[in-house]
C-alpha cells in the first residue's frame, strides 16, 4: 500500500471535514456523473481491458524486440509521456538489454528531427505512431519523415510491417493510414484521454517492446484500482485533501521530489497528469519537478531560502531496485573511509533526513511524504493508478474539469494559421 505522510506539512488537516464532499466526488466518478464523465475508462480499464489486444501487444512487442535495432516510439504529451515514464523507471538509463528507444514525433526543432533521422540510417527501425486524434502536427509531421526514410531504406512493404499504430478505433487520420497500408493497429479507447493512458496500447506497447512485464505493471494498476478506487478517505483521495488544503493556504507551487534519476520522465509525466488537468479557470497548482540529491546543488537554495511558494511532495522508494556497496581504500585520501562498508542507499536515506530536517524546519516548506515499497513494474502501475486517482479528485475538489484541455488549443489554432492550414484563415 502507498502511503502518504502529511507529519510534515507544517498545519493540521481537518480530513473529517471533507469526508462528504469527497464521498460525492467518489460517487461522481464511479457513477460517471462529474464533469468530463465522458473520459472516465480509466477508472476501471486494469479490469476491463481487451484481453485480446493484450496478446497482440506482447506479440508485437516481442516482434520489434527481435528483429530492430530501435523503436520509435512517434508521440507527443500523454501520447508518449507514459511509455517513457515507465520505460526508464523501470529499465533504467543506460540499458543494454532489448532494442534502443527513441522518442520522436514531440518536438519541432528541425535539429532534433534531423538529428534522429540521420541516426536512423545507419540503423534497422520500427516505428510505435501514437496518435488519438491522428491530426497533432508534431506527430504527423516527425511520422512521415520516419516512414519516408524507412521506406526508402527497406521499400513500401517491409515498412509497413515494421510500422505499429496506436489510435482511436473509430476515426482520424492516421486510421485512414493504417487502412490504406495496413499497419498493425492497436486502440487508445475514445473514453481515455492521452494523459490517462498509460494502461492503454499507448504505454503498453512501448513497454512490452523494451521487455518490461506489462503484465506485473497491469497487474499493480489493478491493486491500485482496488485500494485508490475504494470509497472513504484512501490514500490517493487524501493526498488530494493535502494538496488542495497545501493550495488554498498559499502555496501555488507543488515541487515532486525523488531521490532517483530514473524518474525524471517519471516527473514529466507527473507533470502532465497535474498540470494539464487542474491548470483551468485561472486556477490549480503550478507542478514542478525535482531529483535530489542533483537539483539540490541548484534548486536546493531557492527551496531552502527563496519566495516561499512552494510545497514538496517526495516520492520515497523504500527499496531501491539496486544497491552498491562503498569500497575501503587503504589511503583514505578522500576521507571517505567512514562510510566504507555502507550501502548507497544508506547515504542517499541520510541525504533525504538531512534535507527533510533542513527544508522542513529551517525553510518552512511542507513535505508531503509518499512512500512506495518497490519500484518494480507492479510497484510502478500501482503508483501511477494512485497519481491518476488523486489528480482526478484533486480537480473535482477545485471544481474544475480533469479530463479537458480547452487551453492547448489556443496556441494550435495560432499555429495552424499561420501556417496556412485549410479551414484556420481567421
Ligand atoms: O493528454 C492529452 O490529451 C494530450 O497530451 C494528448 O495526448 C496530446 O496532445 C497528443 O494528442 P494525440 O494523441 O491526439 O496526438
Amino acid at each position: 500500500m502507498i502511503q502518504v505522510n502529511d507529519k510534515h506539512i507544517r498545519r493540521q488537516i481537518d480530513f473529517g471535514a471533507y469526508e462528504k464532499r469527497v464521498d460525492e466526488i467518489h460517487r461522481s466518478i464511479e457513477e460517471r456523473t462529474g464533469a468530463g464523465a465522458d473520459f472516465l475508462g480509466w477508472a476501471h480499464y486494469p479490469e476491463t481491458y481487451d484481453k485480446e489486444e493484450l496478446k497482440r501487444i506482447k506479440a508485437a512487442g516481442k516482434e520489434i524486440a527481435e528483429n530492430y535495432e530501435v523503436l520509435l516510439v512517434c508521440g507527443i504529451g500523454g501520447s508518449y509521456l507514459g511509455a517513457r515514464a515507465a520505460i526508464e523507471a523501470l529499465n533504467g538509463l543506460h540499458n543494454h538489454k532489448g532494442p534502443e528507444i527513441i522518442y520522436f514525433g514531440q518536438t519541432l526543432s528541425p535539429t532534433y528531427v534531423k538529428q534522429v533521422l540521420d541516426y536512423l540510417e545507419h540503423k534497422t527501425f520500427a516505428i510505435n505512431v501514437i496518435s488519438k486524434s491522428g491530426t497533432t502536427t508534431e506527430t504527423a509531421v516527425a511520422f512521415r519523415l520516419a516512414r519516408d526514410l524507412l521506406e526508402r531504406k527497406i521499400g513500401k512493404e517491409k515498412a509497413a510491417k515494421a510500422i505499429y499504430a496506436t489510435t482511436d478505433k473509430e476515426k482520424g487520420a492516421l486510421l485512414q493510414l493504417c487502412k490504406k497500408y495496413g499497419y498493425e493497429r492497436f486502440v487508445l479507447p475514445s473514453d481515455i484521454g492521452g494523459r490517462y493512458s498509460v494502461f492503454t496500447a499507448v504505454g503498453l506497447l512501448p513497454m512490452a517492446a523494451a521487455g518490461i512485464d506489462i503484465d506485473a505493471f497491469l497487474a499493480g494498476a489493478k491493486k491500485g484500482m482496488e485500494k485508490y478506487g475504494k470509497a472513504g478517505l484512501n490514500p490517493a483521495y487524501v493526498y488530494g485533501i493535502i494538496r488542495h488544503e497545501l493550495y488554498k493556504t498559499g502555496y501555488p507551487v507543488e515541487m515532486l521530489v525523488t531521490y532517483e534519476p530514473g524518474l525524471v520522465q517519471l516527473g514529466e509525466w507527473w507533470k502532465q497528469l497535474f498540470g494539464e488537468s487542474e491548470g483551468k479557470d485561472h486556477t490549480g497548482l503550478l507542478p514542478d519537478a525535482a531529483t535530489f540529491t542533483t537539483d539540490l546543488h541548484s534548486l536546493g537554495q531557492f527551496i531552502q531560502e527563496g519566495s516561499p511558494v512552494l510545497f514538496e511532495t517526495v516520492l520515497d522508494i523504500e527499496k531501491p531496485a539496486q544497491d552498491v556497496v562503498i569500497p575501503h581504500d587503504a589511503d583514505d585520501l578522500d576521507g571517505l573511509n567512514y562510510l566504507e562498508g555502507k550501502t548507497l542507499d544508506f547515504v542517499n536515506k541520510k541525504a533525504h533526513d538531512g534535507t527533510l530536517a533542513a527544508h522542513e524546519e529551517v525553510g518552512n516548506v511542507p513535505n508531503v511524504l509518499i512512500t512506495l515499497e518497490r519500484l518494480d513494474a507492479e510497484g510502478l502501475g500501482e503508483l501511477m493508478y494512485f497519481f491518476m486517482r488523486a489528480c482526478a479528485m484533486s480537480c473535482y475538489l477545485n471544481e474544475v474539469n480533469p479530463f479537458n484541455q480547452p487551453g492547448v488549443e489556443v496556441y494550435k489554432k495560432n499555429m495552424f494559421r499561420l501556417l496556412g492550414k485549410p479551414g484556420y484563415d481567421k
